[in-house]
C-alpha cells in the first residue's frame, strides 16, 4: 500500500515525474512537453476540458450512466442526465453559442440559479475554448454589473428567476439593471425561462435558451492550449474591487482528476455530490468538472440543507441517490444540528451508501466534527482550500492513506503543496507555532496562474510578502506530527456561512450613507454561519439620528449593493473607531476583539478608550 508520506515526499522532490504521471489520467491532443516549465504548467500540451469530462466517458461505454443527478426540492422536481444525454445537451448549448459569435478566448457570464442549464453552460463554453464566469445569485445587480464590466462577456447567460425557500428570485430584473449600470455591452443575453416565473425578452439583445438551443446545430470540442484559460471565478480581495481568479485548462484537468482518487478516494461511477452552488469555486470543481472528469455521477442540488422541507433534506438526497461522497460545508451541518440535534431525521433514511463526509469552506469546529462522525460513524474529513488554490491545499488524503484525525485539523498538507508557516521576517516558524501560512512555489497545476486582466494584482497579492512563496491570507501553525491547523484569516476577508465577503467592499457601501463619516466592517463569531459581519459607524459632525434607523438603512443599502449573501444586518454607532496616532484603524485588535481573542493594546493607540466603546459595542 502507498503511505501519505512517500506519495508526499515524490511530489515536493520529483514534481516533474509526479505531474507527468498524473497527467495520464486526461486524454491530450497533444502531449505536454514537460510538466512545468517555471511558470505554467503542461506547455506545449493541447487538450479540451469537455472532452474530458463529458466525450470520452460516452466513447469508454459510460454513455448509459448518469453524469448528472438534478435534485430540486424548491420545485419539486428532480431529473437524471446519462452521460450520453450530457453530451448532446452540452454540443447543442456550445452549438447556439458558437452561432452569437463565441469563440476561443472569447469570454462568456453565466448568471444563474441551481439548474442543469448551469452545468451546460459551463461545459458549453469549455468545449468551444470560451471561458465562462458564473456569477453567483446571491449578488446584486451591482456586482454583477462589475464583473460583467471586468469580464466583458459576448453573451450572457441567465434565468428567469431563482428559488430561494422563502421568496422567488427575480435574476432578469436584476441582470437588466445590472446592464443598465455597466458600460459594457454583451451582444447577447440567452435567457432560460422558468415556469415558476417567465420573465420578459428585451427584444433585439435577449432570446429564449429553450428555442436557441433546439435550434442549434451541435458544436464540436476546440482544442485549445493547456495554459489558455478555462473560467475566471471573481473572489474577494481585500477591497472592494473583486478578484478574477483565472483557471487554465491543463493543470486544472489533471489536478482535479488526480484530486478525485487520491483525496477524496472516489472511483469512476460512484455518485458524488457536493452539496455547493455553482456560483462557489466548490461547485465549480466539485459539482462540474471534477467528478465529471473522474466518470462519476454528480449531484446538481437546489435546496438547503434545512427547511426543503426539513433537516432530513440531506438525507433522502444521500439514500434516493446512493450517495458515496458527500462534501458541503460545516454551516449546513450546524444548521441541521440546530433544527434536528437528536439526528432523528437522519434515522429515517438508510444511508449504508455513504462512506465519506468532506467539509471545507470555513473552520470546522471539533463540536461540528463530533457530531457529525457520531450521527454518520464515517469517517469525517476536514480539508482546506480557497478559490485561489481550486482544490484542496490540506486534507486526509483517504485514497493514499487515511491518517488518525486531530478534531480542528484538516490534517497534512495534500502532496504537491509545500506548505510553510512564515513569521513577519520571513523566517519559518518551528512547530506549533503560529505564522502565516504560506505555499512554497510552485504551486501545483490546477492553481491560478494570474489574476484576470491583473497580473500586478495577482504579484501583489499573493507573491510580493514572502519572495518565493504563495500567500494564502490565512494564519495557523503545524504541530510536531505535521498537522495543520488553519486560525482564520490574517487580511480583511471574512466568511459568512463558507461565503467569502470582503469588509472592505461593505465599507464602501457604508461610505455612501449620506450620514455616516467612517467605518469598519469586521467579521463577528456567529454559532450559526462562522461570523457575520458588523458595522461600526462613524456619523458625520452634527448629525443626530435615532441609531436604530441609520441601522436599517445601512442593512437595505448593503442588500441593494452587495447583495442578500452579505446577511449584513448589524450596524452600530460609535462616537470614534480604535487608531494608531497616525491615523490607521487598529483593524487586526478589533477582530481579535469580536472573536474574542486575547489582543494587546498597542502601544500606538491613539486613544485606548475607543478600544473599550468598540468592546461593549460588540457585546450589545
Ligand atoms: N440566489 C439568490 N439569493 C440567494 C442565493 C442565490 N443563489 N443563495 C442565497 N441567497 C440569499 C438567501 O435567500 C438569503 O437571503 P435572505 O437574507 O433574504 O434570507 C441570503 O442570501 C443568505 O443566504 P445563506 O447564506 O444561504 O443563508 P440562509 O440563512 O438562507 O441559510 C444555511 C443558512 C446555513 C442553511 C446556508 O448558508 C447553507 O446551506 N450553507 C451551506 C454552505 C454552502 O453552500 N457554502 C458554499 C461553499 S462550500
Ligand atoms: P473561498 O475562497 O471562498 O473558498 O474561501 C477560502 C477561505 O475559507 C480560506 O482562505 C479559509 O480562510 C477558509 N477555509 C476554507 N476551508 C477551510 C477549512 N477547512 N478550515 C479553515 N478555514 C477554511
Amino acid at each position: 500500500m502507498r503511505s501519505y508520506e512517500s506519495v508526499y515526499r515524490q511530489s515536493i522532490e520529483a514534481p516533474e515525474e509526479f505531474w507527468r504521471e498524473a497527467a495520464r489520467g486526461v486524454d491530450w491532443d497533444v502531449e505536454p512537453e514537460r510538466a512545468h516549465d517555471g511558470g505554467r504548467w503542461f506547455p506545449g500540451g493541447r487538450l479540451n476540458t469537455c472532452h474530458n469530462a463529458v466525450d470520452r466517458h460516452v466513447a469508454a461505454g459510460r454513455g448509459d450512466q448518469d453524469a448528472l443527478i438534478y435534485d430540486s426540492p424548491v420545485t419539486g422536481s428532480a431529473r437524471r442526465y446519462t452521460y450520453r444525454e450530457l453530451l448532446d445537451l452540452v454540443s447543442r448549448t456550445a452549438g447556439m453559442l458558437r452561432g452569437l459569435g463565441v469563440g476561443a478566448g472569447d469570454t462568456v457570464v453565466i448568471y444563474m440559479p441551481m439548474v442543469p442549464e448551469a452545468v451546460v453552460a459551463m461545459l458549453a463554453c469549455a468545449r468551444l475554448g470560451a471561458v465562462h464566469s458564473v456569477v453567483f445569485g446571491g449578488f446584486a445587480a451591482s456586482e454583477l454589473a462589475v464583473r460583467i464590466d471586468h469580464a466583458r462577456p459576448k453573451v450572457v447567460l441567465s434565468a428567469s428567476c431563482g428559488i430561494e425557500p422563502s421568496r422567488l428570485v427575480e435574476y432578469k430584473p436584476l441582470l437588466d439593471a445590472a446592464l443598465e449600470r455597466a458600460s459594457h455591452r454583451p451582444a447577447h443575453c440567452v435567457i432560460l425561462q422558468r415556469e415558476q416565473h417567465p420573465a420578459d425578452l428585451t427584444e433585439g439583445r435577449d432570446l429564449d435558451w429553450e428555442s436557441a438551443v433546439r435550434d442549434a446545430e451541435p458544436a464540436g470540442c476546440v482544442s485549445v492550449a493547456a495554459t489558455d484559460p478555462l473560467y475566471i471565478l471573481y473572489t474577494s480581495g481585500t477591497t472592494g474591487a473583486p478578484k478574477g481568479v483565472v483557471r487554465d485548462n491543463g493543470g486544472h484537468a489533471v489536478a482535479l482528476h488526480w484530486s478525485m482518487a487520491n483525496v477524496y478516494g472516489a472511483a469512476p461511477g460512484e455518485v458524488y455530490w457536493a452539496a455547493s452552488d455553482v456560483g462557489w469555486v466548490v461547485g465549480h470543481s466539485y459539482i462540474v468538472y471534477a467528478p465529471l472528469l473522474a466518470g462519476c455521477t454528480t449531484v446538481l442540488y437546489e435546496g438547503k440543507p434545512v427547511g426543503t422541507p426539513d433537516p432530513g433534506a440531506f438525507w433522502r438526497v444521500v439514500s434516493t441517490y446512493g450517495v458515496r461522497t458527500l462534501f458541503t460545508a460545516p454551516t449546513a451541518f450546524r444548521a441541521i444540528k440546530k433544527e434536528d440535534p437528536s439526528g432523528s431525521f437522519a434515522k429515517k433514511w438508510d444511508l449504508s451508501s455513504l462512506r465519506y463526509l468532506f467539509l471545507a469552506g470555513e473552520r470546522l469546529d471539533p463540536d461540528t466534527y463530533h457530531w457529525a462522525s457520531a450521527l454518520l460513524g464515517i469517517p469525517v474529513i476536514d480539508h482546506w482550500w480557497q478559490t485561489e488554490t481550486g482544490w484542496p491545499m490540506a486534507a486526509n488524503c483517504v485514497g493514499i492513506e487515511e491518517l488518525p484525525v486531530k478534531p480542528g485539523s484538516p490534517t497534512k498538507p495534500v502532496p504537491g503543496w509545500d506548505m510553510r508557516i512564515l513569521d513577519d521576517d520571513g523566517n519559518e516558524c518551528p512547530p506549533g507555532v503560529e505564522g502565516a501560512v504560506t505555499v512554497r512555489l510552485p504551486l501545483p497545476p490546477g492553481c491560478l496562474p494570474t489574476l484576470y486582466r491583473d497580473d500586478d494584482r495577482f504579484t501583489e497579492a499573493y507573491l510580493s510578502r514572502y519572495p518565493g512563496h504563495y500567500l494564502t491570507g490565512d494564519g495557523g501553525r503545524i504541530d510536531e506530527d505535521g498537522y495543520l491547523f488553519v486560525m482564520g484569516r490574517i487580511d480583511d476577508v471574512i466568511n459568512v456561512a463558507g461565503h467569502r465577503l470582503s469588509t472592505g467592499a461593505i465599507e464602501e457601501v457604508l461610505a455612501d450613507h449620506p450620514d455616516v463619516a467612517e467605518s469598519a466592517v469586521i467579521g463577528v463569531t456567529d454559532e450559526l454561519k462562522g461570523q457575520l459581519p458588523v458595522g461600526l459607524v462613524v456619523l458625520k459632525a452634527g448629525v443626530e439620528r435615532d441609531p436604530a434607523d441609520v441601522e436599517r438603512e445601512l442593512t437595505a443599502l448593503v442588500r441593494e449593493r452587495i447583495g442578500p449573501v452579505a446577511a449584513f444586518r448589524r450596524a452600530v454607532v460609535v462616537s470614534r473607531l480604535p487608531k494608531t496616532r497616525s491615523g490607521k484603524i487598529l483593524r487586526g485588535t478589533m477582530r481579535d476583539i469580536a472573536a474574542g481573542t486575547p489582543y494587546r493594546v498597542p502601544s500606538t493607540i491613539e486613544d485606548p478608550a475607543a478600544l473599550t466603546e468598540i468592546t461593549d459595542a460588540l457585546k450589545g
